[in-house]
């Protein structure tokens, strides 16, 4: 069945193009335009849309304003707003509304793999259940702009770790969270780095890349006040699952790709937990207390009641946001690898070995996640695991594992 699109702007020579850009997809792509958001909520009611793209400057309805609507009315359409460049401060109000940003003016490519990316992913995980729970929760964060900023200065043809450092100077609290993490346990207490750019020279540009996304979604939800856990607790956890995933990958392989993918899935592993506590408090807190009383697995016990696990919550948040399809697999899987469409190494082996050997006993809820061995054997990789526990201990040792030090607020 062809997906169908809704695009909404003000400005004729934009629909114009789009139309244009969009006329070689229409064997798998169903494409209607309208000028304004009213109209398009009345088609909205008429039939339902996989995707809209709406512009965030319009008179009468604006963009927040439709896409709230559309948030509240029809959770499981894809949300895309696209400014000016001149109009990125406005973006601010839309954490939460909007998954995924697009920068006029924009090509042909860039409005295609957008919209290719953001449909298939929502394929991937292939759930209307779960694409529905998502959809609805109302403390979901959207991308984090500074994030998309990094990616964008990356992917220029004259990118720059000079550049990258300027973008996220220009956040103070960012970047004073950034250098803290740098010089603390978790980095070696790596002490002198005192600006953004000596930090992406002394990580690499895909570590600080990470741990903005992560610290900004970790702050979203720091302020949306969760009750359920000390989401500081959560954070060490993260960042030390991270740290032991990117050994455990480079212990195997000598892919830095894969090590930097396991990285940043480790840092957004129990994204999905963070969710749900925040959104579906007391419902989620009678899950945990179930899980307790009959000591069962987190991810099992949230399945029976929300049909996914907050791994897979997680997971399709992140596909929502474009991230890569191997970070979402082992955000998605980290509690059941061997569920995995292929039985090969990879960044989910990396997070699903880490967060199994780190298990916090003040934190972990019911029975505590467990290694599976049958899918290391089938991977080749069992005779492994007392030198993953061997990297455990070091890290332990270095105080990456208990880190105290950083905080989020
Ligand atoms: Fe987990
Ligand atoms: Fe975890």
């Amino acid at each position: 069945m062809k997906k169908s699109i809704l695009i909404i702007d003000d400005q004729p020579q934009v629909l114009q193009t789009v139309h244009r850009y969009l006329q070689g997809m229409s064997a798998e792509w169903l494409v209607e335009l309208t000028d304004n958001g009213k109209t398009a909520l009345q088609m909205m009611a008429l039939k339902p849309f996989d995707v809209v793209v709406c512009d965030l400057v319009m008179p009468g309805l604006d963009g927040t304003q439709f896409l709230n609507e559309v948030q509240q009315t029809y959770p499981q359409t894809i949300r895309i707003i696209m400014c000016w460049q001149t109009e990125r401060s406005l973006l601010q109000r839309l954490f939460g509304v909007a998954h995924q940003y697009l920068f006029k003016p924009f090509d042909e490519s860039t409005l295609i793999n957008l919209l290719s990316g953001v449909l298939a992913r929502s394929q991937l995980v292939n759930d209307d259940k779960l694409a529905g729970l998502v959809s609805q929760l109302k403390n979901v964060p959207s991308m984090p702009q500074l994030y998309v900023d990094l990616v964008r200065e990356m992917r220029s043809e004259n990118a720059s770790l000079q550049r990258a450092g300027e973008i996220i100077a220009k956040d103070p609290g960012m970047t004073a969270k950034i250098l803290q993490l740098v010089n603390s346990a978790f980095f070696g207490h790596r002490s002198g780095v005192s600006s953004p750019e000596e930090a992406a020279i002394y990580l690499g540009i895909e570590t600080i890349k990470s741990l903005v996304l992560s610290l900004q979604v970790f702050s979203f939800f720091t302020r949306s006040q969760i009750k359920t856990f000390n989401i500081n607790q959560i954070w060490q956890h993260s960042m030390a699952t991270a740290m032991l995933a990117k050994r455990v990958c480079m212990s195997i392989d000598s892919d830095m790709q894969m090590a930097d993918e396991a990285f940043t899935a480790g840092l957004l592993h129990d994204l999905g937990k963070l969710v749900l506590a925040a959104n579906l408090p007391v419902v989620y807190q009678e899950v945990l207390q179930i899980c307790k009383q009959q000591s069962l697995n987190l991810a099992d016990a949230e399945r029976r009641k929300f049909s996914a696990s907050h791994g897979e919550i997680g997971g399709f948040l992140l596909g929502l946001w474009g991230l890569p399809d191997s970070v979402i697999e082992a955000v998605s899987l980290h509690h059941n690898p061997g569920s995995a469409a292929n039985l090969v190494i990879s960044p989910l082996t990396a997070v699903h070995v880490a967060n199994a050997l780190i298990h916090n006993p003040e934190q972990d809820v019911g029975s505590p996640p467990e290694l599976d061995f049958d899918y290391l054997a089938t991977l080749g990789l069992a005779h492994f695991i007392p030198h993953w526990n061997d990297l455990l201990a070091e890290s332990q040792d270095a105080g990456q594992v208990s880190n105290k030090e950083m905080c989020l607020a």
